[in-house]
């Protein structure tokens, strides 16, 4: 390609555009967040006790039709907590996917255990099961499936590795709320789902987690070691090492106005991801999620694999000279020094491909269709204008 034609000038665009402010991500805070924001102020409950910690533990554990919610102050904690609460440390080996954020294995670290990287599945994105499989020795003691990108796992297959050799298991939902198994909302598959509300997730606390659990015993594991590990009967009598992992009532109320509007949320997610299927489905060069049969996933942001012929680096750049915040996915995590000593002999091909190919499109439920419509128009522009020989 010849440097003019490779040169994405906003003038050769014929939109009437102007740089665009199109983040990756931005928080719908439209509900009742600042009414009940106010609400904690007012009544001086602005640390982790008050009312909204309670009923937001409450309303989300119901919402992910669990028993019990354990709300933390953010998703890597609730994996750590999660591991400790299953008596998870050293000699322990814990299956986990090589496509995710490093908060999954970083967790594992914490608690002494060793990492287990797999590959994942070249439809699904998602941890492998056959990988699992592969990577199960007497050491091994937990899976951590993700749900990667709104996906959700073969929680079948998975469930059944986890019987048929014993082992714990603990969902990372941090990017995939409301997602289904079957009918059943993840999180509620293994021993616990752990769930993040950073302020680019699905609903947000701005930082925030919890942990979900069916059960009872967990569930009190779980809040005693959120609390420095005091005794739930007797004041300053401290059982164990505990740490100060508790959520704030301002957050919980942020939580709580969020919750109301989850299933809005979710279904403007589906019609963002719809709006660039229906405006990219003739560019050969972009591939949306695939849904399947059992699964009912989640458009968590829109994420999109690219043909292998286009120049992502390119394109990222180009589409960010016009204000579009473009994002690559994760590298895997076997490629990355401090983590490359836990992967896998079986490696993980699929893992490194789709994440050389994957990006992930702006997704905010507070943007309008026109926006959409802009940004999608960009898109066009490169592919239609500047994708022959984009290798410049
Ligand atoms: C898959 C996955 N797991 C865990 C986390 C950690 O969540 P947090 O950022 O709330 O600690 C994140 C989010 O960033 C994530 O995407």
């Amino acid at each position: 390609m010849n440097k003019n034609k490779s040169e994405f000038n906003k003038e050769e665009i014929d939109a009437d555009f102007e740089k665009l402010n199109a983040p990756i991500s931005m928080p719908d805070l439209a509900g009742n967040e600042v009414k009940y924001i106010t609400d904690c102020v007012n009544s001086g409950w602005i640390s982790s006790q008050g009312k909204y910690v309670k009923k937001f533990e409450k309303d989300f554990s119901a919402y992910t039709q669990s028993k019990f919610g354990i709300a933390v102050m953010n998703g890597t904690v609730a994996l750590h907590l999660a591991l400790l609460a299953l008596g998870i440390g050293e000699d322990d080996e814990v299956i986990l996917p090589d496509l995710t954020f490093a908060a999954t294995i970083n967790a594992v670290l914490y608690v002494g255990a060793k990492p287990v990287i797999v590959d994942v599945g070249i439809d699904d994105w998602c941890i492998s099961p056959v990988a699992i499989e592969k990577a199960i020795t007497t050491k091994t003691k937990a899976i951590i499936p993700v749900h990667l990108y709104g996906q959700v796992c073969n929680m079948d297959i998975i469930m059944e590795l986890a019987r048929e050799y014993h082992l714990k298991v603990i969902e990372d939902c941090a990017e995939a709320h409301g997602a289904e198994f079957n009918g059943q909302k993840v999180g509620t598959f293994g021993d616990i789902g752990c769930f993040s509300f950073f302020a680019n997730k699905i609903i947000t606390t701005g930082e925030g987690g919890m942990c979900v659990t069916n059960s009872e015993s967990l569930a009190e594991e779980l809040s005693v070691l959120r609390d420095h590990g005091m005794s739930k009967t007797r004041r300053y009598w401290h059982e164990k090492v505990g740490y100060n992992y508790r959520l704030t009532n301002l957050q919980a109320a942020i939580g709580c106005a969020q919750l109301e509007n989850i299933s809005s949320i979710l279904k403007k997610r589906d019609e963002i991801e719809n709006l660039y299927i229906d405006g990219l489905q003739d560019i050969k060069e972009i591939f949306f999620q695939s849904k399947f049969e059992k699964r009912k996933k989640v458009t968590w942001l829109t994420s999109v694999l690219l043909s292998p012929v286009v120049n992502r680096e390119v394109f990222i750049k180009k589409m960010s000279a016009v204000g579009i915040d473009i994002r690559p996915f994760f590298y895997p995590l076997s490629t990355m020094p401090i983590y490359s000593q836990f992967s896998n002999e079986q490696g993980s091909p699929v893992a490194l491909e789709l994440s050389q190919r994957g990006i992930n499109l702006p997704t905010m439920t507070c943007k309008n269709s026109d926006f959409y419509a802009t940004v999608i128009s960009q898109i066009r522009a490169f592919f239609c204008q500047t994708m022959e020989g984009n290798d410049e």
